[in-house]
């Protein structure tokens, strides 16, 4: 059971990939199917909090008690988060954002021709949403994630550095795990705290995740 800390909270999550653009038939994007931000914006709305979710394509849909934005782009994402951030107590960034899109996507479909044997694409680097959330003065509790498939308590701690982040999930991706499964294992880390959430059914996690945002939530306000 989740404590009562949830009720009336205001949380905003991301969830899913983004997709960016190459022309009007293709894109680039993220292995992400949104079932951990949308577990978590869902078991969060049944604790009780007032949930606005930004969601990039998925094929999930969330219940009516979640204000859900669908953008499509990371610049879609970061818009629908900058309209959104401002009275949130919370905010979760769950989102498999792409790093980078194309510099100047085509508006017509590409045609493949018989004397090109390789095609080259010219990307530029996304904004980086959850790092331009806790770069703001007056700012929710901001909470990442980090994908990796090596390293990841390593590379975690540096996103938490890096980003400002007040809390990281790492979650090992790649070999069947993370991405698109029903279950995942999360190590949730603060600058002095750490929490190993072994494998289980992302709504677990969720459950889990959201009890230990609370829980240090109200050890910084003692
Ligand atoms: O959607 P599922 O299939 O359930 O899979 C869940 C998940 C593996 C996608 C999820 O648990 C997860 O790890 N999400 C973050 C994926 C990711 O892009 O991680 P990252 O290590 O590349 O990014 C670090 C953090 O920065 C993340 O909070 C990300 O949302 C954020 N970010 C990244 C790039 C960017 N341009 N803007 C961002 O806000």
């Amino acid at each position: 059971i989740l404590p009562k800390f949830w009720q009336g909270k205001r949380l905003l999550v991301t969830a899913g990939p983004t997709y960016e653009d190459i022309d009007p038939v293709r894109f680039i994007g993220n292995k992400s199917s949104g079932k951990m931000g949308y577990a978590i914006a869902e078991v969060a709305a049944d604790a009780g909090a007032d949930v606005v979710l930004i969601s990039g394509p998925v094929s999930l849909k969330a219940s009516d008690k979640v204000q859900t934005v669908l953008v499509r782009s990371a610049q879609q994402m970061l818009e629908a988060v900058q309209q959104n951030y401002a009275d949130c107590d919370v905010f979760i960034s769950a989102a498999a954002v792409a790093d980078y899109r194309v510099a100047t996507p085509n508006l017509q479909k590409i045609k493949k021709t018989d004397d090109q044997d390789g095609m080259t694409l010219n990307l530029v680097k996304n904004p980086d949403i959850v790092k331009w959330v806790a770069e703001q003065v007056t700012k929710p509790y901001v909470v990442g994630f980090a994908a990796e498939t090596e390293r990841l308590e390593a590379y975690a701690r540096d996103k938490l550095e890096c980003k400002k982040l007040d809390m990281i999930c790492a979650n090992s991706v790649g070999d069947g795990k993370g991405f698109e499964q029903d279950d995942n294992a999360l190590l949730l880390m603060t600058k002095t705290q750490h929490k190993n959430l072994t494998n289980a059914p992302k709504s677990r996690l969720a459950k889990s995740l959201l009890a230990f945002i609370a829980e240090c939530l109200v050890e910084a306000k003692k």
